[in-house]
């Protein structure tokens, strides 16, 4: 028997990466688990984050198909290493609208069936989101921006039954993390204070476990919080 029999999850940025571990995980767990991502892929809903009525039609999919939604992983993130001078208003929009606005989007178009389920969400934060890296000042601000979504979300939530969480890794061995291209002009040594203790990368099933713990009855009275998977990097 499976922690998550019964549930129907729907997971954002499910065609890579953690988002792929995640969906492969809830569905060990024994939920059904709808994958969207904007890159399409066979069986799963193709939606653009940023776009509310993408965000809406993901959900109304989901219900179509599996009649309620217990679980979403908002997992669908970008990434643009600038030095901060040279960084465009493009680009960090790009980064906040798929990060921040798109987690609330999706977030928010998920509403009334988590209300009708008591369900519960889990955001994908980072670690950048508490301490910050250098050359990378959307993205920090963006992760930092869904932390704070969260714990708004999970107070005024807490009432209705439904928990809102977040999960903060360091570097996790994704597509995501060996496209990361250092910014020409960048001052090496400041990279060093993010160097793990453990001396290792999270592994993308790590951190699926993590999401899947915080879905699960088990984590019943958990709600608001961050659960940090860094190696002890910020500890
Ligand atoms: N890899 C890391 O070191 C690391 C660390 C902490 C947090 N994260 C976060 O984890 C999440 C997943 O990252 P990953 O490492 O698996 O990266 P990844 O690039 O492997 O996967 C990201 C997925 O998001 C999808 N996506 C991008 N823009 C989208 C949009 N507008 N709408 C819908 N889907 C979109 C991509 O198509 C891709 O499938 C991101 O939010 C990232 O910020 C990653």
């Amino acid at each position: 028997m499976g922690r998550l029999d019964g549930k129907v999850a729907l997971v954002s940025g499910a065609a890579s990466g953690i988002g792929k571990a995640v969906s492969q995980r809830l569905t060990a767990e024994g939920a059904v688990v709808a994958d969207c991502d904007i890159t399409e892929a066979p069986g799963g809903i193709t939606c653009d984050v940023r776009d509310q009525d993408a965000c809406i039609a993901a959900v109304a999919t989901v219900v179509d198909r599996h009649g309620r939604l217990d679980i979403l992983a908002n997992v669908a993130g970008v990434g643009i290493a600038r030095l901060i001078g040279e960084l465009s208003a493009d680009e960090w929009r790009q980064v906040i609208e798929v990060n921040l606005t798109g987690t609330f989007l999706l977030s928010q178009a998920a509403l009334p069936e988590l209300l009708a389920s008591t369900g519960t969400i889990v955001n994908m934060a980072s670690v950048a989101g508490m301490r910050a890296t250098p050359y990378n000042a959307a993205y920090c601000a963006s992760k930092g921006g869904v932390i704070m979504l969260t714990k708004s979300m999970a107070i005024e939530l807490a009432k209705a039954g439904v928990r809102v969480n977040a999960v903060c890794p360091a570097s996790v061995d994704t597509p995501f993390l060996r496209n990361f291209k250092i910014p020409d002009g960048a001052d090496m040594s400041l990279f060093t204070r993010a160097a793990s203790p453990m001396g290792r990368m999270v592994d993308p099933a790590e951190v699926a476990a993590a999401v899947a713990y915080l879905a699960s009855d088990d984590a019943a009275t958990i709600s608001g919080t961050t659960l940090v998977i860094d190696g002890a990097a910020t500890a």
